[in-house]
């Protein structure tokens, strides 16, 4: 068993504070290509998450810190603590990542065992490095050894099937985390299969350390549902944060038993407007910022009208006074929006998820 660093023991860090408070934590998911600093600025207009995760960090032996990546944390808009999240396998190079990362105002640093994208897990890292638990370990190892802050893992179930889990839980608690998110999917059923918060629960019950559950929470209902079934401290929330930014104010006012605010159509509208003055740059072409907010509309439609001809239409806009009509069309409205995403959000039809 490692022996804690004494800086950790003495100061409560803030993600300790935030661990030990009251509410459940709630967490925004990393997402590789939309939680930058302009999307988490972003977030915090409509309430905010209470931590933040980075987008990973790639590592390996030529790496760098990505520079747009440490902005997010460097000039972190949130006012709310930040993990920063690395993705790699090669032990030298993750503790030097570590150690640059642990200069700059990090809560913790985080490593991604669950990238389900092939050519990550074919390399071994993210996902991948799940068929191989002694190389987990050992990773675990030296990065506790080396690393003074709170050190947090996000992980899947498995790679292809859930029941190496029940290896991995004792390495997990091995090496006295700070923090383990366990998203209940295994590697291979990526982002669309049912979610097994049987082994988040699992998890909960064997760790010494915090469980944040991760994977379709998408409302205030089934935020309760999923912290009940798990016993988790916190939530990790990504897609349904895209599509109702509102997320985490709706599961704030529904614990403090107020009225839920529930967007109408046009909150929807403002909110994609803010959307598009938020990630898209001026200088960059008009035709690339409107493929850039398709990728964010494949998020929003599915909530928004059943038979899919919002996403289908959208999809075929080249222009943003295009794109504008289009939402208009579907969105200028006072009245709310359905609450849970349509079920073809979650049969898979969504595009765009599967590319991470
Ligand atoms: C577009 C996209 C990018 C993602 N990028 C990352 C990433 O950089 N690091 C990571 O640990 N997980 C990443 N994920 C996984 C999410 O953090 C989260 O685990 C997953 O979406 C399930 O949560 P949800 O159902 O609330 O969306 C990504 C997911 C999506 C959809």
């Amino acid at each position: 068993m490692h022996l804690r660093k004494v800086g950790t023991l003495h100061s409560p860090s803030p993600l300790h504070t935030l661990l030990r408070g009251p509410d459940p934590a709630l967490v925004l998911a990393p997402m590789q290509d939309v939680t930058d600093l302009p999307f988490w600025q972003l977030m915090t207009r409509y309430g905010g998450a209470d931590l933040y995760v980075t987008e990973y960090f790639r590592v390996h032996p030529d790496s760098r810190l990505d520079p747009d990546i440490l902005a997010s944390i460097t000039k972190n808009p949130t006012g709310r603590p930040v993990v920063a999240q690395m993705m790699g396998n090669d032990i030298p190079s993750l503790v030097r990542a570590a150690k640059e990362l642990e200069k700059h105002p990090v809560a913790a640093i985080d490593l991604n065992l669950g990238c389900p994208v092939p050519v990550v897990y074919r390399k071994c890292a993210g996902g991948g490095l799940l068929r191989e638990p002694a190389r987990v370990d050992a990773i675990l190892g030296a990065l506790r050894e080396a690393i003074a802050i709170p050190f947090t893992v996000k992980t899947r179930i498995g790679f292809d099937d859930p029941s190496v889990f029940e290896h991995m839980l004792p390495i997990y608690a091995r090496h006295s985390l700070d923090l383990l998110t366990v998203h209940g999917r295994t590697v291979k059923e990526m982002y669309r299969s049912e979610v097994h918060y049987e082994y988040i629960a699992r998890a909960v019950a064997a760790m010494p350390c915090p469980v944040v559950a991760n994977g379709n929470v998408w409302t205030v209902t089934n935020a309760e549902d999923v912290l009940a079934i798990t016993g988790a401290r916190g939530l990790m929330i990504g897609r349904a944060a895209i599509r109702n930014p509102w997320i985490f104010q709706q599961i704030r006012q529904h614990r403090r038993g107020e009225s839920i605010f529930l967007p109408t159509g046009r909150d929807v509208l403002s909110y994609i407007a803010a959307l598009f003055e938020a990630v898209c740059h001026p200088a960059v072409r008009e035709v690339s910022q409107v493929q850039k907010m398709k990728k964010f509309l494949n998020y929003i439609t599915h909530g928004v009208e059943p038979t899919g001809q919002f996403q289908h239409t959208i999809r075929r806009v080249m222009t943003k006074a295009d794109f504008f009509r289009v939402c208009a069309e579907y969105l200028d409205h006072n009245e709310p929006v359905p609450h849970e995403p349509l079920a073809a959000l979650l049969a898979g039809s969504e595009a765009g998820c599967g590319e991470h």
